[in-house]
């Protein structure tokens, strides 16, 4: 029997009682369990077979019940969480002392956001505590963004995926921790750099690729298919190189004529890089499962949300 299903009331019993169960986001499923639960949080860090040393993200219903969770907010904080929240923006702040060392790998910091997702609102709103959910997927593979991802990750391990459609933003938040009270982002995702700008003016990036003591988890190589993946700029080009074998192409806009080629898919071909982005992992996990000997991806104009797609593609390839 699918583990699929719409049904919030058995996801809020199950999380009552200590269990993980995985949620829609706006960005990516997370497999949530009660910030408050030690069996719950080790269950998660089980689960995915992810190191300790990663902190995890807090969801909470809304921008409300953040002095719950924080000690301090600074006033950029206070309008980013105005501007833009529910939405796909993590805010990393000074944790009040109940919040427990487990989720936040030990650190004085947590992460926190409001998700916008209807059904993950409801489920919050019925909830006595905020759930902490890291992205729905074993350590270092590609983030799930459709219910049947979850499904076939982890099947086995879980009783529920609360069913939510597809992920509309479709990458991971961005993550934006304070330094002297001044934001810096740690980490690029579905919120464009140019919109947090517009509201707190010019932020530095430190999107750190290695293990870092600011973002934690931030691996050069994550977010990754099995199949080898390689980024250039020039497909026609790396094509050559992998004569003989079964190519997968992925693409901004245009569609390559091609012989060797096996498959391809165009994330945006109106040129658009908010939908480029909500397919982005959607189209690796299709071609991860079409037995290809190497994923060609194109990289994308380094703006917007080309950036963090950039990034992504990035640390999901082998630097050739
Ligand atoms: O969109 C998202 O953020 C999704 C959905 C499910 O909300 N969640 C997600 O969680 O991407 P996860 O665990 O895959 O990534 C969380 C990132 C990690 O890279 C971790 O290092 C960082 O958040 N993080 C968590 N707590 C932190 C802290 N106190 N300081 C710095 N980074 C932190
Ligand atoms: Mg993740």
């Amino acid at each position: 029997m699918s583990i699929i299903s719409k049904d919030i009331s058995k996801a809020v019993q199950l999380l009552s009682s200590d269990q993980v169960v995985a949620i829609p986001t706006e960005t990516v499923y997370g497999l949530a369990g009660n910030i408050y639960s030690n069996k719950a949080i080790n269950l998660i860090f089980k689960t995915k077979k992810r190191p300790f040393f990663n902190p995890l993200i807090v969801h909470i219903q809304s921008a409300e019940a953040l002095s719950d969770i924080v000690s301090h907010i600074p006033e950029k904080a206070k309008q980013l969480a105005n501007a833009f929240w529910p939405g796909s923006m993590t805010l990393v702040l000074k944790k009040q002392s109940n919040i427990p060392d487990i989720i936040t790998a030990g650190k004085d910091t947590v992460a926190v956001r409001v998700p916008n997702h209807p059904t993950t609102l409801e489920l919050l709103k019925q909830l006595p505590f905020p759930i902490a959910a890291p992205s729905a997927n074993p350590f270092g593979s590609i983030s799930p963004t459709k219910p049947e991802h979850v499904e076939r990750y982890f099947k086995e391990n879980i009783s529920q995926v609360l069913d939510g459609g597809l992920c509309k933003k479709g990458i991971e938040s961005t993550i934006i921790g304070f330094e002297n009270d001044e934001p810096i982002i740690y980490r690029l995702g579905a919120l464009a750099v140019e919109d947090i700008e517009g509201v707190v003016g010019k932020v530095s990036i430190k999107n750190k690729k290695e293990v870092s003591p600011d973002a934690p988890g931030m691996l050069e190589r994550h977010y990754a298919p099995s199949t080898r993946t390689f980024l250039t700029d020039n497909i026609s080009e790396e094509i050559k190189k992998y004569e003989g074998k079964r190519i997968g192409i992925l693409s901004f806009k245009s569609k390559l004529d091609d012989l060797n080629i096996a498959s391809q898919i165009i994330l945006s071909p109106k040129g658009d890089l908010t939908e480029a982005a909500a397919r982005l992992y959607g189209a690796m996990h299709d071609l991860d499962r079409e037995n290809l000997d190497v994923i060609i991806a194109e990289r994308f104009p380094d703006t917007g949300l080309g950036k963090s797609i950039n990034d992504r593609l990035q640390r999901a390839t082998y630097s050739s």
